[in-house]
């Protein structure tokens, strides 16, 4: 059996006294919530990370980041690495993101992603590696290959033990902040297929992988999505950034584990 994870990605939203308010609230709500039957997380901005974890100490609610560097300590100007994100209160990572990916000034391939994973688990924390095809490539039928491509190269190397430490996101960045969700059949599809792969790569330790889905995951479309069997919990951008979406969704996730 799978604990949901229910992850809050705020990506470049918010200041201080907003992040202060959003936790004190998801922690507010999650009083009423059954401990332990749903992991709950917020990947704030790296900066907010030590004040929000202080906020968030004895409390149901873990905070992540949104990105790492690959190296543990050195001349890497302006970059922030694992054991430093461990020192602030971190216990997840987003990796791969496809706004890192993807955008400009980024780029960031698969084998550094291979790299940041691998950091990560090093440091004792639980990589969230993000994986999804682009539109043209779901349009050309090169889903699945995708996707059996980025977690091949994002796991290259990734000590089988540690499997149960790792979550995969599916996020199709055709749904990304857009509205487009994936249907509740496309992404149990991907999701399995992703599943299918990781028994390739890690064997019956796939079963424990938790697989979030993420792209426009809301209230209202959250239930069916992660009723699909291997939709293990969410990865959600704008309808995390308020208490009320955010905690609708882990009410969902709540509903459906039962
Ligand atoms: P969204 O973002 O929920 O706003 O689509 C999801 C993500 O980028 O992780």
């Amino acid at each position: 059996m799978r604990t949901p994870l229910i992850a809050g990605n705020w990506k470049m939203n918010l200041d201080l006294a907003g992040g202060l308010k959003l936790v004190a609230d998801i922690i507010a709500g999650l009083k009423s919530a059954p401990a332990k039957a749903v992991e709950v997380l917020a990947c704030p901005p790296a900066v907010y990370l030590q004040p929000l974890a202080q906020a968030a100490v004895d409390s149901a609610l873990k905070l992540g980041a949104q990105n790492v560097y690959q190296a543990p300590k050195g001349a890497f100007t302006g970059e922030v690495s694992a054991p430093m994100l461990v020192d602030v209160g971190a216990k997840y990572v987003i990796i791969g993101h496809s706004e890192r990916r993807h955008t400009i000034g980024h780029h960031e391939d698969d084998r550094m992603l291979n790299l940041k994973v691998r950091a990560t688990r090093a440091a004792g924390l639980t990589p969230i590696l993000c994986i999804g095809e682009t539109l043209e490539e779901r349009d050309a039928n090169a889903t699945l290959d995708v996707l059996i491509y980025q977690v091949a190269a994002g796991l290259v190397n990734y000590p089988v033990k540690e499997s149960a430490d790792l979550v995969i996101a599916y996020e199709p960045v055709w749904a990304i902040g857009t509205g487009r969700t994936a249907t509740p059949e496309q992404a149990q599809e991907a999701h399995a297929h992703t599943r299918k792969e990781l028994r390739r790569l890690i064997g019956d330790a796939a079963d424990q992988v938790r697989i979030l889905y993420g792209g426009s995951m809301k209230p209202d479309n959250a239930r069916e999505l992660l009723q699909q069997p291997d939709v293990d919990g969410g990865l959600i951008g704008g309808a995390s950034l308020k208490a009320d979406s955010f905690l609708a969704i882990v009410q969902a996730a709540l509903e459906v584990v039962g």
